[in-house]
């Protein structure tokens, strides 16, 4: 197969594919036994920076599962240590950043990071990219800016973003500098990924449905509008976000290719309001816990919102989660490649 014939490199430029492309954000972690026995003898960040043992956890999740996509085995945080952040991954409680951002002073002393301190990653995506068949495209990713500033300043994760918005309320021009300086790393960042091998990329913006529309205009866009224009052209970009609903019609503007859906929104009119993009999603992970006829049902849905339009690749609304069993995960992939639109 021609590696730009792939349904999931289709999908993206909003081509028909045979069958509906699928994969899943979060593939490779803890619901899977392979991962977790790697895990067992490695802690998280050691397994990122090693490149063999990344591209293994990579290619061994797609292919347990049949995915029409890999994505590289890393994570979006890894970016904030050559800026100058303070990044630990304790055990159970996630990541901290020992360091917070909460002042104009703080991030006068970050750095943009220069794209060559993260080549562990690059290796990662070649060695994942020359074991991987041409049928398989391979994603890179980043954190987006707003997502990455979030945990820059609250530490780690955040139920109400509460410092987050303190800066960006009380500092506009701290707030500013400090989304810049992300952005302007994140722009090397990508490109080295692509310059590796990354047939596509996918930009997380996990955090940014806590904010309104106004506040998304004032303080987001104009950061997350600078780093698609840099990276957009050579590969597909999904720009994708949860609670976003009302969101959209802005990310759509702010730029990629693709666009990725949450549960929260029905895929169908979410889809004819954005108009020509394609789109990501958008099946609730908490569904692959249900029974198989559940997990029928409600893929179903979603596979008739779409309609047989070009353009659609499912996936979940948003991360696998670790007590999902592998062998739903399965029954998923295979149902949505076995799926025909009902005439
Ligand atoms: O999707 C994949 O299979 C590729 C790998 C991947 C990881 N993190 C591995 C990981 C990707 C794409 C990410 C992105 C990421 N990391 C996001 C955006 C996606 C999302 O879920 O919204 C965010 C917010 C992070 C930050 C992060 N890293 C958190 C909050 C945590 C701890 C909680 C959790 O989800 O496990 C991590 C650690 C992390 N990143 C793990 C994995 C497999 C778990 C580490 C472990 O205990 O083994």
């Amino acid at each position: 197969m021609n590696p730009g014939d792939a349904p999931f490199l289709k999908a993206c430029r909003g081509e028909p594919a045979d069958t509906t492309p699928v994969w899943l954000m979060r593939q490779a972690g803890r619901y899977m036994v392979e991962y977790r026995e790697v895990r067992e003898r490695t802690p998280f960040m050691d397994l990122c920076r090693d490149s063999d043992l990344a591209a293994e956890v990579t290619v061994t999740a797609v292919e347990r599962i049949g995915a029409d996509a890999a994505i590289i085995f890393s994570d979006i945080l890894l970016i904030l240590v050559p800026m100058g952040m303070d990044l630990t991954y304790g055990k159970g409680e996630g990541p901290v950043l020992g360091n917070p951002v909460r002042a104009a002073s703080d991030v006068d002393r970050l750095e943009e990071a220069p794209p060559e301190a993260l080549s562990f990653v690059y290796d990662a995506i070649r060695k994942t990219r020359s074991s991987l068949g041409p049928e398989t495209p391979l994603i890179g990713f980043c954190g987006a800016p707003f997502t990455l500033a979030s945990y820059v300043i609250e530490g780690g994760g955040s139920r109400n973003y509460a410092e987050t918005k303190k800066l960006m309320y009380g500092d506009p021009g701290a707030w500013h500098a400090l989304m810049s300086v992300i952005a302007r790393s994140l722009v090397g960042y990508v490109r080295s990924q692509v310059d590796a091998g990354a047939q596509a990329i996918q930009i997380f913006d996990s955090w940014v449905g806590c904010l309104s529309p106004a506040d998304y205009r004032e303080y987001v866009f104009p950061h997350i509008r600078f780093l698609l224009d840099a990276i957009s052209g050579p590969v597909p970009i999904i720009h994708f976000g949860t609670g976003t609903a009302t969101l959209l019609d802005q990310q759509k503007k702010a730029g990629g290719d693709v666009i990725g859906l949450d549960w929260r929104v029905n895929l169908g009119e979410s889809w004819d309001a954005l108009g020509r993009v394609a789109v990501q999603g958008n099946l609730d992970p908490c569904v692959l816990l249900a029974d198989r006829e559940t997990i029928r049902r409600r893929a179903g849905d979603i596979l008739r919102q779409a309609g047989g339009r070009p353009g659609h690749i499912f996936n979940l609304g948003h991360g696998v989660l670790p007590m999902t069993p592998v062998d739903n995960v399965k029954y998923l992939v295979d149902l949505v490649h076995e799926w025909r639109a009902e005439a």
